[in-house]
Order: C-alpha cells, then structure tokens, then sequence
C-alpha cells in the first residue's frame, strides 16, 4: 500500500471493506490529483506574473531587448548631466576616418537610427559634409548634441575664434554643444608639427578665451582630450569660470585606464570612451577577445553591442565610428551586462599590460610621449 495512504482499519466484513477501500482509494487519488494539478496551475501563474514585472522595468535608458534573462537589472544611463546642466547623450556616432562620399550617408543612417549625439572635429575634414547630412535630415537643432575639437596650432587665444567660426560655418549652426581642446599639444600658428613650449605647458590662455566664447553664447560646454591627471590638474589649478566638462581619451578592451577612470569619478569628471572598440588597426582582435564573445552568445547579441554596453555600464560616454549602414545600427543597441559578466570583461580588460592604438607623438616629431606623466611638470 502506498505510504500516502491512511491505513484502512480492517473490518469484519470483507467484501464491504474492500468495497470501502476502492472507494476511499479513488477519492483519495481524486484528491492528490486535484491539488497537484492546482499547485501546478498557481505556480504557472505565478511565474506568468513574475515575466511580466521583470518585463516591465526598464533595463536600460535607451533601447528595449524584450526577452532577455538580466541577473541584474541596473538602468544604464540614456545620458549624462554636465556641470552645465545640459543632458548629452551616451552613445554618440564618431566619423574620425569617414571619408568624403560617406560620412554624409552614415550621419543620416545615424540621425534615422535614434543618435541624437555626432563626435567630430575640425582636424577630421569632414565637417562641411556632416553638417550638410545633418540639415538635410530635419531634426531640429535643440535636439542635436555637436561636439567638435580645437586642433593644435590655434591654441593661441587668437586663432580660437576664427577656427571654432570655421567649423560653425561648415556645420551650419550656430553653436556647437560641446567643445573640446583636441591635444594638450600645441604647434605654433600654420605649422603642423613646431612645438609651442609654453602653451603646451601651461593651457590656461586657451581655455580662457573658450570660457570667454562660452559666455559669447557659441559655445554651450568646453572639454579637453588626452588629457592625462598631471595635466587636468595643472589646468583645474587655475581659477576657472567654467570646469572641463569632460574629457575624451582612449578607452577600449586594449587601454581601459581604471585608475584615470576610477579618478575622473571621483573627481566629477565625465570620460568619453574613444576608439571604443580598439580603432581600425584593433577592432577586429577586440571583437574575438573570448569573454566578449561569451558575453556576445550568452545574451545573443553582437560582440561590438557587448563591447559598447561595457563602455556604458562602466559609465563612460561611448563614441564607436562606422560608415557601414548596419553597423551603425548595430552600434546604438545598448544593453545591460549582468553583473558576472560584466566583472569578467572589466578584469580581463585592466588585467594585461595597457596598449594605446592612438598616440601621434612619434609622427609629430615630439621628443617626449604626450601621454608621459611627468612632463612638462
Ligand atoms: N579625441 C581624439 O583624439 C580621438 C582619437 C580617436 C578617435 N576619436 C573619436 O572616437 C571615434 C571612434 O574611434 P575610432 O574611429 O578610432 O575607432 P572605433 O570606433 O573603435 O572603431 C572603428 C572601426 O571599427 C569598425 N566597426 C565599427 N562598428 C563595427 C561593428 N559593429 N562591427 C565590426 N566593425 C565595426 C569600423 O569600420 P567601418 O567604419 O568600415 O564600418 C572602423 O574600422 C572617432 O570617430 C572619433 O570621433 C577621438
Ligand atoms: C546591481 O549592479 C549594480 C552595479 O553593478 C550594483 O551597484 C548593485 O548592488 C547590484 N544589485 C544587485 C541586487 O546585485
Ligand atoms: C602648470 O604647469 C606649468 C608648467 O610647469 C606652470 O608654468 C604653471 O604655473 C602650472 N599651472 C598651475 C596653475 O599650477
């Protein structure tokens, strides 16, 4: 007799027992049958509802991944918030190295896509194109984010604002929202490669006269770029009206920089990752390095979007460049990393010895590394 059964008190009259006993055996089977299947049925339910909730809360500020399984739901942010208090987006389209004929192509599949944020330069070449792509798209002004770069010989307050006009003109606007000194370098006005010594040490005129153009209005924020800590704190060492913004280094699997990152934070300085996924010489290698690939498989995404969301999680402005149509779609979906996972890429990342992709000083003839710590201080 199975065990679940009460025992059945023996009786005299046998054939009644063991009429009694297929009774209450059947009902009692009934009986089991009805609550498994009620347990079965609320715990369904249960799980139902449980789906729905997890649904429901937003993973990340951006875009939705319906269905897929997030051990941790932190929200990555659509945006950062500048001491200004302008709103820039996370995620923006880098055109470095987009060259004429497509540039143009990649801003308007960008601006389709949802990219409301452009990462340009005056040293790329590009800008009249940009901006060109840029009108023709019809998204309003207001909701653009235009970052462009000082380049290096004219660092001179007075070349600052006839090259910042240069490129207002070419990006048909009227203001740019982000501004930055492109190198801590800066050559002497029309040369390409003689040091300016003292501008170079010493950066504060140029970022007077940018706090000056702020308050002219043409300018809404100003940053730096491959700025290393020395030389933030050589520049925020002066009395400033307006506080770097930000500052756009490279950081990607290869020169993932925890300390300057870790610092930056602390110090409330926004970093913006560029050459995020390792640049045209490293993409390739960055895109086939294992816990990339795992992160890729496991949330059934592409190696770039694991790459990207990292960047973003790690909470950093990200700035991948493509000129291909699908990758540019590709590069805006941002989703959350569980925690493991993301643990796993961040130690794999900091844990070799950092490689830069990006470092001009040997091909600008300089006799010191730009990124050197110790110089010129
Ligand atoms: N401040 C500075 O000094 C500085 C220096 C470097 C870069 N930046 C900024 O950062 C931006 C990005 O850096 P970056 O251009 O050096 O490198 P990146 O964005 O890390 O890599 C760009 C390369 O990756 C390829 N790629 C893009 N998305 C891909 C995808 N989903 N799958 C496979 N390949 C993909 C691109 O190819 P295709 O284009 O052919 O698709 C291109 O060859 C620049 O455009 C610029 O705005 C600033
Ligand atoms: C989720 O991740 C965030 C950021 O990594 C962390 O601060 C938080 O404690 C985590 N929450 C849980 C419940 O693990
Ligand atoms: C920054 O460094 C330069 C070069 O060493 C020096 O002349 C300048 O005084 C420093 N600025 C501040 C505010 O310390």
């Amino acid at each position: 007799m199975p065990v679940f059964y009460k025992p059945v008190p023996t009786s005299e009259h046998d054939d009644e027992e063991s009429q009694n006993l297929t009774k209450s055996r059947s009902a009692r089977i009934k009986t089991t049958l009805f609550y498994f299947v009620a347990t079965i049925a609320v715990m369904y339910v249960a799980y139902l509802a449980t789906r729905s909730i997890i649904r429901s809360v937003p993973k990340h500020g951006m875009h939705g991944r319906p269905g897929c399984h997030h051990r941790n739901l932190t929200t990555l942010p659509s945006h950062h918030i500048l001491p200004s208090g302008d709103k820039i987006p996370s995620v923006a389209l880098g055109v470095w190295q987009a060259g004429k004929g497509e540039v143009g192509a990649a801003v308007q599949t960008a601006l389709k896509t949802g990219y409301r944020h452009i990462d340009g330069a005056w040293i790329y070449g590009n800008e009249e194109e940009v901006g060109k792509a840029i009108s023709a798209s019809g998204v309003p002004r207001d909701q653009l984010w235009l970052t462009s770069k000082l380049w290096n010989n004219f660092h001179a307050p007075e070349d600052i604002e006839p090259a910042l006009d240069e490129t207002l003109t070419r990006l048909n606007t009227e203001y740019l929202d982000l501004y930055l000194i492109h190198w801590p370098i800066a050559f002497k006005k029309g040369s390409n490669n003689v040091l300016d010594k003292e501008l170079t040490a010493n950066p504060y005129p140029t970022w007077q006269k940018l706090e000056e153009l702020v308050d002219k209005g043409k300018i809404r924020n100003i940053g730096i770029s491959n700025f290393n800590i020395a030389r933030i704190k050589n520049l925020t060492a002066n009395p400033l009206k307006h506080k770097p913004a930000v500052n756009q280094v490279e950081l990607n699997y290869f020169n993932p920089q925890p300390e300057l990152l870790k610092w930056s934070k602390e110090n409330g300085l926004l970093l913006e990752a560029y050459s995020p996924l390792g640049s045209t010489k490293q993409v390739k290698e960055a895109l086939s390095v294992p816990e990339v690939k795992e992160i890729a498989k496991k949330l059934d995404i592409t190696p770039a979007q694991a790459l990207i969301s990292w960047h973003v999680q790690r909470g950093t402005i990200v700035l991948p460049k493509s000129v291909t149509p699908s990758r540019v779609q590709e590069n805006f979906q941002v989703v959350t990393l569980p925690d493991d996972l993301f643990d796993k890429l961040e130690k794999a990342a900091t844990s070799h010895p950092p490689q830069r992709v990006v470092n001009p000083s040997k091909n600008w003839g300089l006799d010191f590394d730009v990124f050197d710590e110790n110089w010129p201080l």
